[in-house]
């Protein structure tokens, strides 16, 4: 059967061209083309135009046509024959399954086929991810992100970067400049914090910076000192790293500096993890003159302090108190932050406030493993940070958040005797709650698992000393006052039952 003249197809209504589209002319006569050969236009043999016919078809040079024709053929869709013109191809590219040869692997290996080191398992600390409310320990409400300002902008930035061909490449591994520079006035202003751009390494998350960080100055039998309730991430990461964990009593006014200095007096301390503005798990601020303290013994015993600022934008009744890293004029205090908690935890904003030598050391090792974050991403906050977008967000926020802390609180102090106690805490994403002996932690868990309420059975702030979890950490802020009141319902019903 002889093929249809293509001469005779509307070429400039099928292959529609866009002038101001980011990629060229010759890429959209490309797709053009392999479009009309997917929808059958164009069967297999069939003989195009000449470039020069096609190019006064579409309105272009013939040039661009020609390049379009050479991509064709490099991807096997048509054939072109010196003075012949060209051709569809009669073996088009298609990818169609094979059967499988008798014999063949099937399925890959369940396992691997040699020894290696187990990796423990990263502690989480709800088990409910898709229950329709979740009490967790303490996420933002990425709803009230600014993400159609973010998707619009990361659209714009990655556009202009295709023009340009800028961003795209490889590039530093500290991160983007611009980025850099808005964080180290956003630090400025927000926590007194004379962050310069050398000061500044971004990574995907603060948990990046931080594996980092113990990577580049821990080795194996360090000693680091933590909270006797700490943060499980920064536990687990120090024992990657092989150090030993020496935990100091953490009462209302935070770590207890005279423990610190008792244990320095005994034994050699690398480093010291701390979150003074809010401790994790729970929530109290590091007074003002253990913090003195601590900056002196840091010096006096040359040892590190590790201060994450997990959720330093989050504060609600009073000033906040500025991070130990303000104070810090020795080179000891290396700070971490983090904007999961500002936009949303997907997003793996996070970055380290350190002295210069240690930032290029930092970025060194991040090559290894990560050339760079996403460029794109980061060129988008900067702007957004630049035009204010992000501070409006924050403020707006924290004000959602004081109001869901208050609701959160309220109904909880209703509900309290005799099942739980708690402070109202000054500021962050979660309450901190201490349930009555006779709760059993695990079973309400269940409990409220029934009821469509995720919440943590509390293993993961058990001491050692306690037979029995009894606390929580009850994050509040990603859920509406309406949630949360239904949540405490929940909550109370499952404690009821158990
Ligand atoms: C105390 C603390 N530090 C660090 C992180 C890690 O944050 P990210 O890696 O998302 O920046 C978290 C996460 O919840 C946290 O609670």
């Amino acid at each position: 059967m002889k093929a249809a003249s293509p001469v005779t197809l509307p070429y400039a209504t099928l292959i529609p061209l866009d002038r101001q589209a980011p990629n060229g002319l010759s890429q959209q006569v490309t797709t053009g083309v392999i479009r009309l050969i997917q929808q059958g236009l164009l069967p297999a043999d069939t003989k195009l135009p000449g470039t020069r016919t096609l190019a006064a078809l579409l309105g272009l040079h013939r040039q661009t046509v020609v390049v379009a024709f050479d991509e064709l053929e490099t991807q096997g869709w048509i054939q072109q024959v010196a003075s012949k013109g060209a051709r569809i191809s009669s073996r088009l590219p298609v990818i169609e399954p094979r059967p499988l040869p008798a014999g063949a692997v099937r399925q890959l290996a369940a396992r691997a086929g040699f020894a290696y080191e187990a990796v423990p398992t990263y502690p989480t600390t709800v088990r409910a991810p898709r229950l329709p409310l979740v009490l967790d320990a303490g996420s933002p409400d990425s709803r009230l992100a600014p993400l159609a300002a973010l998707a619009r902008k990361y659209r714009t930035v990655c556009l202009r970067a295709s023009q340009r061909q800028r961003l795209l490449g490889y590039a530093d591994p500290n991160a983007s400049l611009a980025l850099r520079r808005q964080l180290a006035h956003y630090l400025h202003q927000t926590r007194g914090l004379p962050a310069q751009v050398e000061n500044i390494l971004v990574t995907r998350g603060s948990s990046m910076s931080l594996y980092l960080l113990l990577r580049l100055l821990l080795r194996a039998g360090d000693t680091v000192v933590v909270g006797e309730r700490s943060y499980h991430g920064a536990d687990y990461a120090c024992r990657q790293q092989g150090a030993h964990l020496e935990r100091v009593r953490v009462d209302g006014q935070g770590l207890c500096v005279e423990e610190v200095e008792a244990l320095c007096r005994r034994q050699a301390v690398r480093l010291l993890y701390v979150t003074p503005h809010h401790h994790y798990p729970t929530t109290v601020m590091l007074a003002a003159d253990r913090r003195i303290k601590l900056l002196q013994l840091a010096e006096q015993y040359d040892f590190i302090i590790l201060e994450d600022d997990y959720d330093y934008d989050f504060h609600y009744d009073g000033a906040p108190i500025l991070p130990l890293a303000s104070a810090d004029r020795t080179g000891r205090v290396l700070y971490l932050g983090s904007l999961s908690k500002v936009l949303a935890p997907a997003f793996r904003v996070g970055y380290v406030v350190a002295p210069p030598d240690i930032i290029d050391a930092l970025g060194q090792l991040r090559r290894h493993i990560d050339h760079q974050g996403d460029a794109v991403l980061e060129q988008s906050i900067a702007e957004l940070f630049a035009e204010g977008e992000l501070g409006s967000h924050v403020k707006r926020a924290r004000n959602h958040y004081q109001q869901r802390r208050d609701v959160f609180c309220t109904h909880l102090r209703e509900m309290a005797s005799p099942w739980l106690s708690f402070e109202v805490p000054a500021g962050g994403l979660a309450v901190w709650v201490r349930f009555a002996e006779k709760v059993n932690l695990g079973e309400v868990a269940a409990h409220c698992r029934l009821l469509g309420l995720g919440i943590g059975d509390g293993q993961l702030f058990q001491t050692p000393t306690e037979r029995r979890a009894h606390h929580l950490r009850l994050g509040f802020a990603a859920l509406t006052p309406d949630e949360l009141t239904r949540s405490v319902e929940m909550l109370h019903e499952a404690l009821i039952q158990q």
